[in-house]
């Protein structure tokens, strides 16, 4: 059988996804149980970081461990891969001597050139485009909170960024219906978009695209990389601040989630992101078990 990457939610089936999410539960009972499970014994995971992290590198570092296996922190400024070693070979050489390669970079192409070369699986850890594994806990997450979210409204509140892609192909998998608000000029990729049909639509609204929702997302206004353009969003994206008066237009047992890190008081009050219907810490503390699931299914 040809090599599994995990480059976006749709490379799984439904099916995966959900074994993936009964597996992470069943994965964070063991950890909290002080049962070993190492199924990844004497794997290693290459992580290519060509941005920052916190959730991801520590996630996937320590889940590594806990399934018996280890995990490399490979940066450019030290690696070969900084001083120009084209992609195809970096991926062929690495892929021979590790058993998965995760990658967190800029440009979507360079994850699918690496994929492409690479003898073992590739795994998203966030492009420009998509952030797949943040997915994988935040479905975990609702799950564990509120069961199957088949069937269920989720309001993505903000940039059609690099998460609001994966909320769009979450639609298809996991089969919720989308509303996404977002500024006019910031709307998600239109292919990706249209690719969920009916599943997910642009609203631009905010309070219209919380109206009734069982979940409300939202992300920071400049990912990483517009750093620069972080002025001029504050000013676009004013209106589409998650505060109290949004979450009332929501369901009563809505849930709040964000994948961190958060801008308080910008995209998100304090007042929601500490209150009773957020779910961040949880979701990510998942990351971990999540991956682990995901590793386990590539890897083992
Ligand atoms: N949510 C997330 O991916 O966080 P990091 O950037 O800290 O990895
Ligand atoms: N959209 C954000 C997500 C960070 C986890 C970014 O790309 O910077």
């Amino acid at each position: 059988m040809s090599t599994r990457h995990f480059l976006s939610l749709l490379d799984l089936t439904s099916d995966e996804l959900h074994n993936l999410i009964l597996r992470g539960i069943e994965l964070k009972e063991y950890r909290k149980e002080g049962q070993v499970v190492d199924t990844l014994s004497r794997k290693t995971l290459a992580m290519i970081f060509d941005k920052s992290s916190t959730r991801t590198r520590v996630s996937f570092e320590t889940g590594m461990t806990l399934l018996g296996g280890h995990a490399i922190f490979l940066s450019p400024r030290d690696t070969q891969l900084g001083r120009g070693e084209p992609l195809p070979d970096a991926a062929r050489v690495i892929s021979r001597m590790v058993d998965g390669v995760m990658i967190r970079t800029y440009d979507h192409n360079v994850i699918e050139t690496f994929a492409e070369h690479s003898a073992v699986p590739v795994i998203n850890g966030l492009t420009d485009l998509l952030h797949p594994c943040q997915l994988l806990a935040d479905m975990q997450t609702y799950f564990e909170h509120r069961g199957n979210i088949a069937g269920k409204k989720v309001a993505w509140i903000g940039d059609g960024n690099n998460m609001c892609h994966s909320y769009i192909n979450a639609s298809i998998r996991y089969g919720f219906t989308l509303a996404i608000a977002c500024p006019e000029g910031y709307e998600p990729d239109p292919d990706i978009l249209s690719n969920a049909g009916d599943r997910a639509s642009v609203i631009h609204d905010p309070l219209e695209a919380a109206k009734d929702a069982d979940l409300v997302v939202t992300d920071v206004w400049a990912s990483m990389g517009q750093e620069e353009e972080q002025k001029k969003r504050e000013i676009a994206f004013a209106s589409y601040q998650v505060n109290s008066a949004l979450m009332q237009r929501a369901d009563p047992a809505a849930l709040f989630m964000h994948c961190l890190p958060a801008h308080r008081d910008e995209e998100v009050t304090t007042e929601v992101l500490e209150g009773p219907q957020s779910v961040v810490w949880d979701e990510a503390e998942n990351r971990l078990y999540a991956q682990n699931a995901l590793l386990e299914f590539l890897m083992s």
